[in-house]
């Protein structure tokens, strides 16, 4: 728990008769929750909170989020600020240690990361074991929790030393595995990491170089991709995250926490929502650019259909992240001269999204998802790659909350209550009787 949090006000709740009187947690940026843990002890109740929209499942002092004004910050310093000045490798330190770094804490942290890039050759077999067409997405994810068979000290969970080399790996690594199970995929050799390159131009470099001809990795492509690791590195208790914290909190290593989060992120209402949006633009683009139609089907209730890349559980004014990547695409379509039409549809989709009465009365804007699959796209990244990236952009994040939580000592399992509904007691019948 933070020292900012202040414990000073009481909200009262009325059941049965009986008045409970509960403590009430305020945060240093003036958020209050009523801390419940002592309800069923006391009342006999539990409360029902389905997709967790009101619960609070920790304090933490990582990442602020106002979703009403628009507002993200990792450590008090806003995404703006971070995303025009900083780079990922920073932002992942910010992350983790609670403070920007001098340049010599960052020199040495990068230093660190660069040399831990290889992964163990023994895991080139592992690669050979999936189908062609494996989504990345598993492949890293079992490849995350595959490493720690390797690294049996990354069970030391109370260990500072062992947490921290296990940080390292993981940022060190998670490129790798992303980059090979590409390569993996579209049946070209395993390009070994550069030392010589900054992490993202790293990436590009495994991802898109071959052995056979020299490749020069843009600056303005590498710059483009730090970017939007930046602007996912955190987002304080989203579905991935919490599962982070879930998984860890039982008290498992980083690896299998971490991995557990890569699967979490894999779904299209999350990470995977970034592949969704460009399957949708693709489809609206083939059927002649007919934004009209898509957007009566997302209002459609039978449809089971939502506009990808629109809305957000949080933000109901805008996505900051979102007003960034949208400058963003522009820059780098013109860099890389990448056929727009994808764009010029999506910025269609848009104004004719945010004038409609269904998505302004829900407040569903376009969120961090709907811009950054047009920028991975024309880097060149295959759209089953978009979440990888993702995936090793939110890592410094799921690795700051997992510290966050392990090195709280008011961590407990997490383990949610429910409501039964189903049948009361009744006795087993023999199958012969059935
Ligand atoms: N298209 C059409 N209708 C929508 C959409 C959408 N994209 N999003 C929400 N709605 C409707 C929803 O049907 C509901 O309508 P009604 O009140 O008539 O039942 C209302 O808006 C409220 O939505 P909700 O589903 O209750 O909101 P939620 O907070 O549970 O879900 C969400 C948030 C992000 C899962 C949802 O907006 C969604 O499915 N969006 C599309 C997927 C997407 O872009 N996900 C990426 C999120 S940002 C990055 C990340 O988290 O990784």
């Amino acid at each position: 728990m933070t020292d900012t949090v202040s414990r000073t006000e009481t909200a009262r709740l009325a059941f049965d008769g009986r008045e409970l009187e509960m403590p009430v947690l305020r945060g240093s940026e003036d958020e209050a929750a009523v801390d419940i843990s002592k309800l069923r002890a006391e009342t006999g109740l539990v409360t029902m909170d389905i997709g967790y929209g009101n619960t609070g499942s920790c304090t933490s002092a990582i990442t602020y989020l106002d979703g009403e004004a628009g507002v993200l910050r990792y450590r008090g310093y806003p995404i703006e600020q971070l995303a025009g000045q900083s780079s990922f490798l920073e932002v992942a330190y910010l992350l983790i240690y609670g403070e920007l770094p001098t340049r010599q804490q960052l020199d040495a942290f990068v230093s660190e990361i660069t040399h831990h890039t290889l992964i163990r050759e023994e895991m080139r077999h592992f690669f050979d074991s999936f189908p062609a067409d494996a989504h990345p997405m598993a492949v890293l994810a079992s490849g995350t929790v595959g490493m720690s068979t390797f690294y049996p000290d990354s069970w030391e969970i109370f260990d500072p030393d062992a947490v921290e080399i296990t940080t390292l790996r993981l940022i060190a690594k998670l490129p790798t595995l992303a980059a090979w199970s590409f390569k993996k995929a579209i049946g070209q050799a395993y390009v070994y990491p550069r030392n010589d390159l900054g992490y993202s131009a790293n990436l590009l470099h495994m991802m898109f170089a071959v052995p056979s001809e020299p490749y020069e990795v843009k600056p303005e492509v590498a710059e483009a991709l730090d970017l939007l690791l930046i602007l996912h590195a955190d987002h304080e208790q989203n579905a991935s995250t919490s599962t982070v914290r879930m998984v860890g909190s039982t008290h498992v290593n980083m690896y299998a926490s971490i991995s557990a989060g890569i699967n979490a992120l894999w779904g299209p209402l999350h990470g995977g929502a970034n592949e969704a949006v460009i399957n949708t633009l693709e489809r609206i683009v083939k059927s002649g650019g007919d934004v009209a139609k898509y957007v009566a089907l997302a209002k459609d209730p039978n449809a089971n259909f939502k506009l990808p890349g629109f809305g957000h559980r949080v933000y109901k004014n805008f996505d900051p992240r979102a007003t960034i990547i949208k400058r963003a695409a522009d820059r780098v379509l013109d860099a890389t001269g990448a056929d727009d039409a994808l764009f010029e549809v999506a910025l269609k989709l848009e104004e004719v999204a945010l004038n409609d009465e269904y998505f302004v009365q829900r407040k569903l804007y376009p969120n961090v998802d709907f811009y950054s699959g047009l920028i991975y796209r024309a880097i060149g990244f295959p759209k089953n790659m978009f979440t990888n990236c993702f995936a090793i952009g939110r890592l410094p994040g799921w690795i700051a909350q997992w510290r966050e939580m392990i090195a709280s000592s008011e961590t407990k399992i997490g383990r949610p209550r429910q409501v039964y509904t189903g049948v009361k007691q009744r006795d087993y019948v023999p199958i012969e009787a059935r």
